[in-house]
């Protein structure tokens, strides 16, 4: 049997009910990528309030690696209220803060000793992250790349590369922030084609020292090893081996922002692995708590002690139940195989997806590790042009006819699909024959265009 069930026309008269509750209460800040308010959930599955069934493609923007509300981690949650809610780290210790660190330690790559912080979000990681680099070299700068998502904190913000909506207005920046072009190799900034490239992009961090800031006053680059906003691309396998490298010549960290790639997304616990280097700091978030919300940042022990006594924490940070909720997730992960599981769905949906590219035009690129893939939606395959509209309205179609999915891409022109690993097969091909189905209808309404000779 079927898991959608669209029963009424979407948003139903309840969602759109509580819609103009929230229109009159909360500011238009928060976006929504679909008009639907939820009533339950379970697995891949959300119920909204009109009594309708989706397929959730989206999951919560990542954070449901391990399903909503599996049993497991319902338990854990129910067990830790019968203790204690909220005590604080920093008054009164407990065992499910240093349990996390420790598995955080033993998970993220490299031998050498590591500790862990824990915080409540992705943008609280990422600020630490960079506190703490600054503390280790005695360094101002930070290196970010184009594309790049690391949060809407001001710090994080002046990190994250797009500008609409994210920066425009928000100035003025925290500053030392330097930016290099990404691997992003379906655009790439040099016009050049990998392999011929010798990746460099990667190596154009070295040249930066010349031309844009002095390596010596160089705390740390961030990079996403897999871009998640920025539209899921995965920089070719020797591009952090060269950036590291060049780091390490000049005394340089490497925050690996891992908040949307980690915690299993890409068939790895952190996406970094599939690259062979080892980050001195790790950032975590998202999918860590389970559904509750709890980020990290993991690194060696050396530098995460660099800050001071009382520098680093916060009032939240590591709550209780978000720890419990987090064991249970790193245990599911482990005890289900979802790494392998994870590498399975990315090679389902690249079959699906490669079809796609000599059946619609609009597909100019289906791409990703693990199940963190993605399609890049363009005008046509041979100007590249994005299909904004066109990726706006596939992502209508889906939650029209029962799926949640979510877009992305400095272009606003990729479809990402961040499904939770515990997805069953059925569900997966029902997901994947509607986003078809979209690409379908799109592709029958757009005006076919003049295709452009290229040479790439
Ligand atoms: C790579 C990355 N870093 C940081 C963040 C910010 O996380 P949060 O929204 O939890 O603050 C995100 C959020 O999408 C992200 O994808």
């Amino acid at each position: 049997m079927k898991t959608i069930q669209v029963r009424t026309e979407i948003p139903g008269p309840q969602s759109r009910a509580l819609m103009q509750r929230r229109e009159a209460a909360v500011p238009r800040g928060p976006f929504h990528a679909t008009p639907v308010f939820a009533a339950h959930s379970e697995g891949a599955i959300i119920e909204d309030v009109d009594g309708n069934t989706f397929l959730d493609f989206a999951g919560g923007i990542g954070c449901l690696n391990t399903g909503h509300r599996p049993p497991e981690i319902d338990s854990a949650i129910r067990a830790q209220l019968e203790k204690y809610l909220h005590l604080c780290f920093s008054v009164t210790p407990y065992e499910g803060y240093v349990a996390v660190a420790e598995k955080l330690n033993t998970l993220a790559p490299g031998k050498f000793p590591k500790k862990t912080l824990l915080v409540n979000s992705g943008a609280e990681a990422v600020e630490n992250a960079v506190k703490i680099a600054r503390a280790y070299t005695k360094r101002p700068a930070i290196i970010a790349f184009n594309d790049a998502f690391h949060g809407r904190t001001l710090m994080a913000l002046s990190l994250t590369s797009k500008t609409h909506p994210y920066k425009a207005g928000f100035e003025p920046f925290p500053g030392d922030v330097y930016r290099l072009p990404y691997a992003y190799c379906y655009r790439c900034s040099y016009g050049l084609t990998y392999p011929s490239c010798k990746v460099a992009c990667a190596s154009a961090l070295e040249d930066a020292f010349k031309r844009v800031v002095a390596p010596e006053s160089v705390a740390a680059v961030i990079a996403e090893p897999v871009l998640g906003e920025g539209g899921f691309i995965a920089p070719p396998k020797e591009f952090y081996a060269i950036v590291t490298e060049i780091c390490r010549e000049h005394g340089i960290l490497f925050i690996a922002d891992e908040v949307q790639s980690g915690i299993g997304r890409t068939g790895k616990v952190f996406a970094i692995e599939h690259y062979g280097v080892e980050p001195d700091l790790i950032t975590s978030a998202k999918s860590l708590g389970g559904g509750l919300p709890l980020a990290a940042v993991t690194g060696r022990a050396d530098v995460m002690d660099s800050p001071g006594i009382g520098g680093l924490g916060g009032t939240f940070g590591g709550n209780p139940l978000a720890c419990a909720a987090a064991l249970a997730a790193l245990e599911i992960i482990e005890n289900k195989g979802l790494l392998a599981r994870s590498t399975q769905l990315g090679r389902k949906f690249e079959e699906r997806g490669k079809q796609w590219t000599k059946q619609f035009q609009i597909v100019g690129e289906v791409r990703g590790l693990g199940a963190m893939c993605a399609i890049e939606l363009v005008k046509n395959p041979a100007t590249r042009e994005p299909a904004c509209e066109e990726t706006r309205r596939i992502a209508e179609y889906c939650y029209e006819h029962g799926l949640i999915t979510i877009t992305a891409g400095t272009y606003g022109n990729v479809m990402r699909i961040l499904v939770p690993l515990t997805v069953s097969d059925e569900q997966f091909a029902e997901g994947v024959d509607v986003i078809e189905s979209a690409l379908a209808h799109v592709s029958a309404n757009a005006p076919q265009k003049q295709l452009v000779p290229s040479n790439s």
